[in-house]
């Protein structure tokens, strides 16, 4: 049993980074068709590390059930950060007790992901949710098959808080054929004060290059079309490893590749540069799309979030992006309410918002989290104002999505064609270079596709068009 350990994670030394190679091997008939149902809550990363997971499971027999009513082992990959997380953890587990009470004494209940790596949440279910069966880490999603292979009436906790190996091998359950999600990078070391996931992942560590390019390579084979570069500050990619290197360095050697199109998150402003922007420019399947998170726009508010650069240092960075790579859309995440934040700070951030103009934007109310610096700080501003504030620059950040998707209208932009759209089975969605959502009427074996498609509405969130 290994239990989460605030202290431990905190933690950062000198130790080298293992890499590891994995050579799993497992019966597969050990669960023949019994069923599995996993539910991904958060980030990209969570939901590649479903992927993960999902292979783990079909290893060992496993196939995919459709809900916990049908199924014999249950999987809640939880996110630490999104709202109501505890609230969407808790009201699963009611789920999964009924149903283990009531129908399925067998049932398998497994709880993973940035949650499982708090210690609070972990003795809270050991203490008080007995028949949870397996809680594992983010560290230590390699062991799923052997937590449950050798499961037994006790609770088994497997959470290392510890700085991280980098793990080679892993096979990946991919939930699409035409993009894929490739990790570059595990961990931050950044600390801002009030997140949770230098914690939760543990220190940075860059994979390889030859690795992620043999991975890119491999995809391109398969037929992806897309790859999406994963990792918490991607632009400090290769600082880790001595002679490795740097991001700019991966994102030249991966577009030399040939796959159609390279995206990549999340960049921090602080370490972004202008090699990195000469290479997006350059190379033309690398995609102009950058989230680029401004969390304020309050010098002030901005050094007690430990961020690293001033309201101008970011604006200044913006304009260099706009300038040197035409048509590149830049999206952000805002947190309000920071502890203290007052009118003129929130004000600050609606000039920024006003002066950036975002594609769009991910916005949050501040919410603590045990152990980070900025949950111990007081706090005078009440939740209502809070609640203003966001509403305040949500309608502001609509008005500039809607405004951006405007200056599509009319024009011909190559979408990726990725499925059947959610909304209106008669259409088809995919993203334009930019990352714009689009919904057009066609023929299902344009699937798969990047095809031209006329712009005929612009939505706040979403684009209408015509394959050309
Ligand atoms: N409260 C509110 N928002 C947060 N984020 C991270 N931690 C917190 C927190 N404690 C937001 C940041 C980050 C995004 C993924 O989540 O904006 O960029
Ligand atoms: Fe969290 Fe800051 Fe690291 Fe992003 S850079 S994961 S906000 S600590």
């Amino acid at each position: 049993m290994n239990i989460p350990n605030i202290k431990e994670a905190r933690k950062r030394s000198d130790k080298e980074v293992s890499y590891i190679y994995l050579n799993q091997e497992y019966d597969n008939s050990a669960f023949k068709n019994k069923k599995y149902f996993l539910r991904t809550y958060g980030c990209q990363m969570n939901v590649h590390d479903s992927e993960e997971i999902a292979s783990r499971l079909e290893s060992l027999g496993f196939v995919p059930g459709n809900s916990i009513e049908d199924s014999d082992v249950v999987i809640l990959n939880t996110c630490a950060i999104r709202e109501n997380a505890h609230d969407k953890l808790f009201g699963f587990l009611g789920r999964c007790k009924h149903e283990k009470e009531k129908n399925n004494p067998d049932l398998i209940i497994a709880i993973c992901g940035c949650m499982a790596q708090e210690e609070g949440v972990v003795n809270n279910l050991l203490k008080n949710h007995p028949y949870v069966d397996i809680v594992f880490g983010t560290h230590n999603i390699y062991q799923l098959q052997e937590l449950i292979l050798n499961r037994n009436k006790k609770q088994q906790i497997e959470v290392f808080s510890c700085e991280g190996n980098v793990y080679e091998n892993i096979s990946y359950k991919r939930e699409s054929s035409i993009k894929a999600w490739v990790n570059i990078q595990y961990g931050c070391d950044k600390f801002c004060t009030y997140c949770i996931v230098p914690y939760t992942r543990g220190k940075q560590r860059s994979r390889k290059s030859n690795e992620i390019i043999n991975e890119v390579k491999q995809l391109k084979k398969d037929g992806y079309k897309e790859v999406t570069l994963l990792g918490q500050n991607v632009n400090a990619y290769g600082k880790d490893i001595d002679g490795e290197l740097s991001f700019a360095g991966l994102l030249e050697e991966v577009s030399k590749t040939g796959i159609e199109r390279i995206r990549f998150v999340t960049s921090h402003p602080w370490d972004f540069t202008d090699e990195m922007i000469e290479v997006i420019a350059k190379y033309s399947n690398i995609m102009p799309y950058i989230h680029l998170p401004l969390q304020s726009g309050s010098t002030n508010v901005l050094k007690q979030m430990g961020r690293r650069y001033t309201q101008e240092e970011y604006l200044e960075l913006y304009k260099k992006i706009k300038d040197k790579i035409p048509n590149c859309a830049i999206t952000t995440d805002i947190i309000v309410g920071f502890p203290n934040e007052s009118d003129d700070d929130f004000n600050e951030t609606l000039k920024v918002v006003n002066e950036c103009k975002f594609d769009g934007a991910y916005t949050f109310i501040y919410s603590p989290r045990e152990g980070t610096p900025a949950a111990k700080m007081d706090d005078s501003i009440s939740l209502e104002v809070k609640e203003k504030r966001l509403q305040e620059l949500n309608s502001l950040i609509n008005n500039y999505s809607l405004e951006s998707n405007k200056k599509y209208l009319g024009r011909e932009v190559p979408v990726l064609l990725e499925g059947i759209s959610e909304k209106d089975s008669s259409k088809l969605f995919g993203y334009t270079d930019t990352f714009k959502l689009v919904n057009v009427s066609g023929l299902k074996d344009n699937i798969g596709k990047i095809v031209n498609v006329k712009i005929t509405d612009a939505k706040s969130f979403s684009l209408d068009g015509e394959i050309q």
